[in-house]
């Protein structure tokens, strides 16, 4: 598949999307959109990728938010479907995604792209990283998912302060807040992701993947988390991976688990 916004490779059990428009400091356009919900779905189903690690292009920006200019006319009706699509196409398709996604955030986090870190499943960010949910300084709110998730992630409170004053945070702070797992230098920014990456890859991917839906499950309308969690336990029971894992455990041998 050839990309025109992104850069994607495959390596180490590693899938790694760039987010490439870097005069635009890397905003998520509908093509952008598009691509990195193709790209996220190829990861899923390729069996040699472990977890995906997203990112942005260059050391100034992960991503700035939606693509401004490309809202700026729309109806009411026009701005709905901005974020229906959105929510469908990409952030809830993260989130819901059985592979674990890291956002390694290199610079500004902002809207959209902050709505998309928080959509990844671990979020670790680079020292220079500034963090904010500027909407309503533009006379919209966060539409791709960021009132939801980002008051799982922190709070009612610090949420709200957050989305009314429109302000940015440094990561430190943003770590502070529980917004993101880790802060480093920016060079040891994907070096740090990648760690992660591995010590996720030594685990059963059938497993992890059973436990991203008992963890999101339990925030979901209508659905009891706990029983859900039941389910995915009984669930286990059944793949090769358990088998593999209980066994090499049993024989005092590394697992070599086939994700199946
Ligand atoms: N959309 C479109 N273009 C953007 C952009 C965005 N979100 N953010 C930056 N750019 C463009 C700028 O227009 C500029 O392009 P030109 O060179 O053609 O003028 C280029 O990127 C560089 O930006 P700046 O010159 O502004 O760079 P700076 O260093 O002075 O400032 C910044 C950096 C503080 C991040 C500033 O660019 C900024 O405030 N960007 C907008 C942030 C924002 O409001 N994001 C929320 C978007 S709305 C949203 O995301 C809605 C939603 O939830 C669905």
């Amino acid at each position: 598949m050839s990309y025109q916004t992104i850069l994607v490779e495959v390596a180490d059990a590693i899938m790694r999307i760039t987010i490439n428009r870097p005069k635009q400091l890397n905003a998520l356009n509908g093509e952008t959109i598009a691509e990195l919900s193709t790209a996220f779905k190829e990861g899923e189903s390729n069996t040699e990728v472990r977890t995906i690690i997203v990112t942005g292009t260059g050391d100034k920006a992960f991503v700035a938010g939606a693509d401004i200019k490309e809202f700026a006319d729309f109806s009411v009706a026009q701005g709905r479907e901005l974020s229906k699509s959105g929510h469908r196409n990409l952030f809830d398709l993260v989130e819901s995604l059985k592979t674990p996604v890291i956002a390694a955030i290199n610079g500004y986090c902002l809207g959209g792209g902050l709505e998309l870190a928080m959509a990844c499943h671990i979020r670790v960010a680079s020292d220079n990283a500034m963090m904010g949910l500027p909407e309503v300084s533009l006379g919209v709110i966060p539409g791709y998912g960021g009132t939801q998730r980002l008051t799982q992630l922190v709070g009612k409170g610090k949420a709200l302060e957050m989305i009314m004053t429109a302000g940015m945070m440094k990561a430190e702070e943003a770590k502070e807040w529980g917004l993101v797992n880790h802060v480093t230098f920016q060079n040891e920014l994907m070096g740090m992701a990648e760690k992660i990456a591995g010590r996720i890859a030594k685990n059963s991917p059938k497993a992890i993947g059973l436990a991203i839906e008992a963890v999101n499950a339990g925030l979901e309308d209508g659905v009891n988390g706990f029983n859900v969690e039941i389910e995915k336990f009984g669930e286990a029971f059944g793949t090769e991976d358990f088998a593999i894992g209980t066994q090499a455990f049993l024989n005092k041998e590394k697992p070599s688990f086939t994700g199946k």
